[in-house]
């Protein structure tokens, strides 16, 4: 196959599915693959961290939208995605970083664990209620995706009583990260308006009333005299913080489980702790990473010897740079003892994931409580993934705990 035919194949639902012999494939053309003009696909280990490690590449901003989507303005998501650091270059970049980055502490995602591990064990009480006669329980539903979003609303200082309803709203925003056509943007601006609308009210309760919360330190810094950090600024990335960490550290954690499901052993491992709960999170993240590519607006350069030019569209496929043959092993066995790690799976250089910590911890703790809880956990039907490239994981895990 040509690379277009592996491309065009990795757009069908099997591609979609198992997408790492479509992968092999294209390690098979070369590390940086011109697939159209102007756009260049680039699935090299090395490659790809260069390209993350190089400020000539550009995340698509403002500028870019105006050119590929000139009415970005009339939606309401897109006006607050264009505050996300997570879009944004150059100085602007650096400086709303760093201003999280004084809020998103080390020390305050170490304060979290005794928490998580508080909410992972609620969660798994209500499991082993539920699952006690044997019957199937749902794990994405039931832990996947209530951890993590939990785990967001406590770091950032939202209310328990505010929290259920934000699962579907943070999920309906989280789908600006890969809509495949126009009609879902509607669903997708009504929940930008009304997390914004519900973080505008936050903020103006703790402005009178600050709590060891991220939001708290965070107006802390936007209200000093010279507004280093806007009010708008600083609420869309609230939105961000909550859309980018939560179903990416749900599918960290359905993909893990499915990796224990086939392979009881190693699950067993992780139980017992002869298998590094640590190591074992950084190998599914290599194995199979919740988020498989990002992009860049390129530059007059080379990648790997392929011409790159000024505004080409280069797609980094992180998840093909976890499976390079030429960084890893055995690319395609998951050994959590590999000493090869490094997975590409937070990104690199100026835009690495802030929340990589927080993910990391989350997953360290909780795969050791579920298997330790529950040694006779085991598959009870076959798992559905979702349909999507970008973000990978699952929509269903069922499982049964007794
Ligand atoms: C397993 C879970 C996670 C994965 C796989 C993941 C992956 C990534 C990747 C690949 C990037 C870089 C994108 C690029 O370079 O274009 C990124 C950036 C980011 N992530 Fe994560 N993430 C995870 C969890 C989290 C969590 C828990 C949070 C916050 C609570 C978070 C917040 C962010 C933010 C704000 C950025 C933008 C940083 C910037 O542009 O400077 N992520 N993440």
């Amino acid at each position: 196959m040509d690379a277009v035919e592996i491309l065009t194949a990795l757009g069908t639902p099997q591609g979609r599915a198992n997408p790492y012999p479509l992968y092999a494939d294209l390690h098979g053309l070369g590390e940086a693959i011109p697939v159209a003009p102007g756009v260049v696909v680039v699935v090299g280990y090395d490659a790809i961290s260069g390209i993350l490690r190089d400020s000539g590449f550009r995340v698509s901003d403002e500028d870019r939208f105006d050119q590929d989507f000139p009415g970005w303005r009339d939606n309401p998501v897109f006006v607050q995605a264009m505050d996300w650091i997570l879009n944004l270059n150059g100085p602007k970049h650096a400086r709303i970083r760093s201003l999280i980055a004084r809020a998103f502490t080390a020390r305050r995602v170490a304060n979290l664990a005794p928490a998580i591990g508080r909410m992972a064990d609620d969660l798994l009480d209500a499991i082993a209620d539920s699952g006690a006669d044997g019957s199937a329980v749902e794990f994405m539903h039931d832990f996947a995706y209530l951890l993590p979003v939990t785990v967001i609303c406590e770091l950032i200082g939202i209310p328990e009583s505010d929290r259920a309803g934000f699962r579907p709203v943070a999920r309906d925003l989280a789908r600006v990260f890969e809509f495949d056509d126009s009609t879902q943007l509607p669903a997708i601006n009504a929940a930008a308006v009304e997390l914004l609308a519900y973080f505008t009210g936050l903020a103006a309760s703790r402005r009178h009333d600050p709590r060891d919360d991220l939001i708290s330190d965070l107006l802390a810094v936007s209200d000093t005299a010279d507004g280093r950090l806007s009010d708008a600024e600083l609420l869309h990335n609230l939105t961000l913080l909550l859309v980018a960490g939560f179903e990416t550290t749900t599918n960290l954690l359905g993909n893990g489980l499915q990796v224990i499901l086939q392979h009881p052993e190693i699950g067993a491992g992780v139980g017992d702790g002869s298998v590094s709960a640590t190591a074992f999170v950084e190998e599914v993240l290599r194995y199979d990473s919740p988020v498989q590519l990002t992009s860049r607006v390129g530059y007059d350069t080379k990648i790997a010897d392929v011409k790159v030019s000024d505004g080409d569209a280069v797609t980094t496929v992180l998840g093909a740079g976890n499976r390079d043959p030429r960084r890893f092993a055995d690319p395609d066995v998951f050994r959590p003892t590999r000493s090869d790690g490094g997975p590409l799976s937070f990104g690199g250089g100026a835009h690495f994931c802030i929340g990589a910590a927080l993910a990391r911890l989350e997953g360290g703790i909780a795969f050791p409580r579920l298997l330790r809880r529950f040694p006779l956990l085991s598959a009870a039907g076959a798992p559905v993934r979702r349909e999507t490239l970008l973000l990978r994981g699952y929509d269903e895990l069922p499982v049964t705990i007794a």
